[in-house]
This record gives structure tokens, sequence and C-alpha cells, in this order.
């Protein structure tokens, strides 16, 4: 029997640099994909997946994720006076319980990897999640419910994969590969950002993690490695041989919203999926193209 995944981490500590200016005072997991912002999305995911405690992981000027989390008091005194019963629950359904919900500070953004450490009084000594609220997965059920039912079953460390084209491994974090039944890949290590012609295999890890305390033993070293930041990649190849180490090819649709094509196809693709604004989004899309 496979120990519960009950926390789960957000690392939201990244300067966003690709989405300036919006990201100038506005932290990147605030923009919105339609009508909700990218963190609220991958919280969501997590609580479907049962996770019953949330860490985020932040840095300067992320106060406004906090804020969303929290009670707005005006503006639900506001919506009742003026009987908006739909709007009202609408912001107070995403409240967490008190105490459900913990921040910490990176300070400074050494890689994602330090950011995973810097959380680790938070999760003491058991299994947990990770997600990067910036990869928005549309899956029914969610990415990381779909982890946690392979989980019960393999145990271990597993990551969320999708192939991708061998010229872009230098952008993602690529599987070694042992043994692999389409579905799940045993994998005897992985390697940050290769270069097609050094990447292992083309099954590149995106932003889902389930993984061992263990981890946190490597981490504690803080190596820095590719890019010259504390990779948490890295620290996942270093269990290797003592922890099982799966990649997991998800069912679903995974946007990369760290990027300014990604961003507005999950808006499109999220738009589409809703009853409200089906219609018009076709039709404004078909008058575009
Ligand atoms: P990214 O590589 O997308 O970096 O981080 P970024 O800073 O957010 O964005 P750009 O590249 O400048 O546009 C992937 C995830 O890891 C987190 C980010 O918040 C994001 O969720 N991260 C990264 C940290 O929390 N701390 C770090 O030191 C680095």
């Amino acid at each position: 029997m496979v120990k519960k995944i009950r926390k789960a981490v957000f690392p939201v500590a990244g300067l966003g640099t690709r989405f300036l200016p919006a990201t100038k005072v506005m932290p990147k997991e605030m923009l919105t994909i339609v009508d909700k912002p990218l963190i609220q999305y991958s919280v969501e995911e997590a609580i479907e997946a049962g996770i019953e405690e949330f860490i985020l992981v932040t840095g300067r000027g992320k106060q406004l994720l906090e804020d969303h989390f929290d009670h707005a008091y005006e503006l639900e005194t506001i919506l009742a006076k003026r009987g908006k019963a739909q709007e009202l629950d609408v912001i107070e359904r995403i409240i967490p319980d008190p105490g459900r919900m913990s921040y910490t500070r990176q300070r400074h953004p050494l890689g994602l990897g330090h950011a995973v450490w810097c959380a680790r009084q938070f999760i003491k000594n058991e299994p947990f999640a990770v997600l990067l609220p910036d990869d928005l997965i549309l899956a029914k059920p969610g990415c990381l419910k779909q982890m946690v039912s392979a989980y019960e079953n393999i145990g271990g460390n597993i990551v969320a994969i999708e192939e991708v084209p061998r010229e872009h491994t230098m952008r993602y974090g690529i599987l070694d590969v042992a043994e692999d039944d389409g579905y799940l890949a045993r994998a005897r290590g992985l390697i940050e950002k290769p270069t097609p012609d050094h990447a292992p295999s083309t099954l590149s890890i995106i932003g889902r993690y389930i993984l061992q305390p263990e981890v946190f033993n490597h981490l504690d070293k803080h190596e820095t490695g590719t890019g010259g930041e504390i990779q948490l990649t890295d620290a996942i190849a270093n269990t290797v041989g003592d922890i099982p180490f799966h990649g997991i090819r998800f069912e679903g649709v995974r946007y990369d919203c760290g990027t300014k094509s990604g961003f507005v196809a999950a808006n499109l693709a999220f738009a589409l999926e809703r009853n409200d604004l089906e219609a018009d989004i076709r039709a404004i899309i078909k008058d575009l193209v």
C-alpha cells in the first residue's frame, strides 16, 4: 500500500519574463484563461485528485495570489446587497478552509528544484505532488488524478510526459526510457534540456510530478545544473535505482501558458469547452481565419 498523496506544492516564484509587460506587477499565475486565473485551474485540479494541503512557493510581488484565495469583504458585501448569489458563490467557493493553504517565499529564483526545496518543512516525510500552474491541461479526469490512480499501483516517483519533436528537446527534461508499454514508461534517468543529438528519447516531462520525500536529500545540497539553476530533474535522477521512476502519458491536451501562443491557444480551447461561449467563439474564429 502506498502512502496517500495529501499535499501539493505550487512553485510560483518565477519572474515570468516572457510575459512582460503583463507580469511587471501581476504574477504570471494570475494570467486569465477565459475568466479564471491559471493558479485556480491547478488548485482545482489538485482538489479533484484528493489533495488536502496546498503550499504555494511565492516570491516578490506575488501577494495577489494570496488575496485571490482569501475573502474580499467589500466585494462580497456589495454582491450580497445586490442579490448576486451566483457571483458571490463563484468567489467564495475557491477559498480553502483555514490552514489548508500555506505560503513560503523562495526569496531568490534559483530554479525549480530550489523552489520545491523551499516547501520541505511543509512536506516533511511524505510523498507529495508538484503542479506548475503555467502548464494548463485540458483533461477529464484531470491530469493529476490520472497520475494518482497510476501511483496507487506503482508508487515511486512519477512525472507526466508527452512526445515532443526531436528539435525541441532542448526546452524540456527528457526521459531515458528502460521499458515502455505505450502508457507507462519506466525510466532509468532523465536529462534536463538535452540537445537533439544527445536526447535519450523524445518523451518530455511536463509540469506535473508525484515525488517521494527522498528528493530533498539531493536538493539539500543546492547543486546547480543546466542553466546554472537548481534543477528538480537532477534531484529525481539522483533517486533512480533506489526509487521506481515512471513517466505517464496522460490523456488530455497540455497548453504551455508560459508562452504567448500557448496562452492564446488555451484561451480558445477552454472557451470552446464552455456552453455559454462555444457558439460565439466558433463564429469569431471562422471570421478571423
Ligand atoms: P519558468 O521556466 O516558466 O520560468 O518556470 P518563469 O520565471 O516562470 O518564466 P519566464 O521563463 O521568465 O518567462 C517554470 C515554473 O517554475 C517556477 C515558475 O514560477 C513556474 O511555475 N519557478 C521557476 C520558481 O518557482 N522558482 C524558480 O526559481 C524558477
